[in-house]
């Protein structure tokens, strides 16, 4: 890994001392606690590890995984496989038996995760019927027995993803207010309803209401497009979380200067990089694959975006990819840069 990491040009390496004294509760940690937001099929090893690279303090969520899966299959637990460097790290679960939650915690807290994130918030059909995600909502003893089950263990931090309610936020202070006295130690909201999923606007008018109701933390999620952004939506929370904004574009966490977005050179050494630490965790053709969902995302704003992305996606091995995407360095020279 280190050698794929040396290969960032230009963005920050968190300092030696950082990458293992990371404290190791929420209270303990500077404000505004910023976090990438826990990303299906995104938030993988290899990005967190980009995401690191360029913040150091940066708090990780692994993407989302079924307990269940998580205790029957080695599959599914090398997912949630993590390096030192990028704590402070956090394994979101959904599921919902409290003694396949506490199971999975043991099991989590011998690899030195930090917390253990419950998801109540995925709005997927088949999630919800199965009264995981979202559907804990509705259901707050079951949500709660979760949570009682793992805080009783004690030594991980116990936390909830969730939304604003299941059509309207008329619930969300008293549902939160017990997750928190269930054991929860940390609350972020999505500002939509289920019932929204992910149209309209994220409301954060009732995320700072019951920031005013909890004593634990609360994090504020939903349409943050930078850190400044962020910064800007805070009022009194602790913190917020940055999902789809930081797709293909780990410099969302940057607090920018005037200096404008990185210059292209950088950023093909770390897309770079990005496809190599993929490499250290997939087979060839799956992160071939894989990669794609990042190119897609990381090679825009030009005018012959949508080619270039393609030469990119369409290559046939590591060698092929890695130099297509070298070239994007090239840009520089060819565009005029934005100020
Ligand atoms: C591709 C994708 C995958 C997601 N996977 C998860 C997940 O595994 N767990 C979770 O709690 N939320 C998941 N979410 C929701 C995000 O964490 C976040 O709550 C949502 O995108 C709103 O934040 P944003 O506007 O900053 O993207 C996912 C969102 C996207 C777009």
């Amino acid at each position: 890994m280190a050698s794929a990491l040396g290969q960032i040009g230009g963005a920050a390496q968190a300092p030696a001392g950082l990458r293992h004294a990371a404290p190791l509760r929420w209270g303990e940690m500077a404000r505004p606690i910023v976090a990438l937001a826990p990303m299906d099929g995104i938030t993988d090893s290899a990005y967190r590890q980009v995401v690191r690279c360029i913040d150091p303090g940066v708090v990780l969520f692994s993407e989302f995984t079924s307990v269940e899966g998580f205790l029957r299959s080695g599959r599914v637990r090398r997912r949630l496989d993590f390096k030192p460097e990028e704590h402070p790290y956090f394994v979101q679960l959904f599921g919902s038996d409290p003694e396949a939650f506490a199971e999975a915690t043991r099991a989590l807290e011998q690899q030195g995760v930090m917390g253990i994130d419950i998801n109540m918030g995925c709005p997927s059909k088949k999630i919800v019927h199965s009264q995981h995600g979202s559907g804990l909502m509705r259901d707050v003893g079951a949500a709660c027995r979760i949570v009682e089950r793992v805080a009783a263990l004690g030594r991980l931090e116990t936390s909830v993803k969730t939304r604003l309610g299941w059509q309207d936020s008329s619930g969300l202070i008293s549902f939160a207010k017990s997750l928190e006295s269930a054991g929860a130690s940390l609350i972020t909201i999505h500002g939509r309803t289920y019932g929204q999923r992910f149209s309209g606007t994220a409301d954060w008018a009732p995320i700072y209401r019951l920031k005013e109701a909890l004593s634990v933390p609360v994090l504020g999620n939903g349409d943050v497009r930078s850190r400044s952004d962020g910064q800007a939506k805070l009022g009194n929370l602790d913190g917020f979380m940055i999902g789809r904004a930081a797709i293909g574009n780990p410099w969302a966490f940057v607090a920018r200067g005037p200096g404008g977005p990185p210059a292209w050179r950088e950023k093909a050494a770390v897309i770079a990089t990005h496809y190599r630490l993929l490499r250290e965790i997939k087979p060839e053709r799956i992160a071939l694959l894989e990669f794609r969902k990042h190119v897609a995302e990381y090679v825009r704003g030009f005018d012959d975006a949508k080619a270039v992305r393609w030469e990119i996606m369409s290559a046939p091995d590591d060698a092929t990819l890695l130099r297509r995407v070298e070239a994007l360095a090239w840009l520089d020279e060819a565009l005029p840069r934005a100020s």
